[in-house]
C-alpha cells in the first residue's frame, strides 16, 4: 500500500515543503499518494522545473472536492525520456490498477471494485486524451499519415474502449456481475492488442520522427492534462 500524504488540513505555506521533503525521502521506485483540496498544478510546475526526469506524476482522482496524485521517484532518473518509455510505463501502471479491480470484483467487494475502476478509467481516459490531443497530431504532422495511418485505427479503437469503460463502470456501480464479466472480456481483448500495436509501432516511430525538444514538450503537456 502506498504512503498517503493528506495536506488538506495543513497551512498552505507548509504544504509544498512537506511534499518535497516526502518526495526526497522516497527510495527509487517508491511512491506516495498526495491528497489535496484543489488541483495541484503549481506543484506540478515546480516538479517539472526542479526535478525533471526524477519523478512520475499520475493523477488518481481529479475533483471536484478531492484531488489525489500518485507521485513516484523513478528507479533511474533521466531528464531525457522517450515517448515509448513514458506511455508504456503508463500502460503497465494501468494494468496493475485493473488487476486490483478484477480481484475486488471477483471477490464480490463491489465498493472497492468501483473505486479501483474509477481510478483505472480516469487514468486511461487521460492517457487516451494525451495520445489523441498531443502525440497523434505530432505523428500525423511528421508522417503525413492521417486518414489511413495507424493513428486513425487507434482512434477508432479508443472510441470502443471508452464505451466499454462507461459500460463497466455503470454495471460495477449496479453490481451486475454478468454484465461486468462480459464487458471486461471485450475490453481486455481490444486493449491487449491495442497497447501492443502502440508499443511496437506507434510509440517507437514517434520517437524516431520527433526532436528531443518536441519529445520533452509532449511529456510535459501530457502531465498537465
Ligand atoms: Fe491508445
Ligand atoms: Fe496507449
Amino acid at each position: 500500500m502506498d504512503k498517503i500524504l493528506d495536506v488538506r488540513e495543513m497551512a498552505p505555506k507548509e504544504r509544498h515543503p512537506m511534499i518535497f521533503n516526502t518526495f526526497k525521502g522516497l527510495d527509487p521506485g517508491e511512491s506516495f499518494v498526495l491528497v489535496n483540496d484543489h488541483e495541484p498544478k503549481p506543484l506540478l510546475y515546480q516538479f517539472q522545473n526542479e526535478h525533471a526526469g526524477e519523478y512520475e506524476w499520475w493523477p488518481l482522482e481529479q475533483g471536484p472536492e478531492k484531488w489525489r496524485v500518485e507521485i513516484a521517484r523513478r528507479k533511474e532518473a533521466a531528464p531525457e525520456r522517450s515517448v515509448t518509455d513514458y506511455f508504456q510505463t503508463d500502460h503497465r501502471r494501468l494494468d496493475a490498477i485493473y488487476e486490483r479491480f478484477e480481484d475486488a470484483a471477483a471477490g464480490g467487494q463491489w465498493d472497492q471494485a468501483l473505486s479501483d475502476f474509477r481510478e483505472f478509467r480516469l487514468g486511461l481516459t487521460r492517457h487516451i486524451k494525451a495520445e489523441e490531443e498531443i502525440l497523434f497530431p505530432l505523428f500525423e504532422e511528421k508522417t503525413g499519415m492521417i486518414d489511413a495511418g495507424p493513428t486513425f485505427v487507434m482512434k477508432m479503437e479508443h472510441k470502443e474502449i471508452k464505451e466499454l469503460l462507461e459500460r463497466i463502470e455503470s454495471n460495477t456501480a449496479s453490481r451486475n456481475a454478468t454484465e461486468v464479466t462480459e464487458a471486461r472480456t471485450l475490453l481486455m481483448n481490444i486493449l491487449a492488442d491495442h497497447n501492443m500495436k502502440e508499443e511496437h509501432i506507434l510509440y517507437p516511430e514517434s520517437d524516431s520522427f520527433i526532436s528531443d525538444d518536441e519529445r520533452a514538450e509532449v511529456l510535459k503537456k501530457t502531465q498537465l492534462l
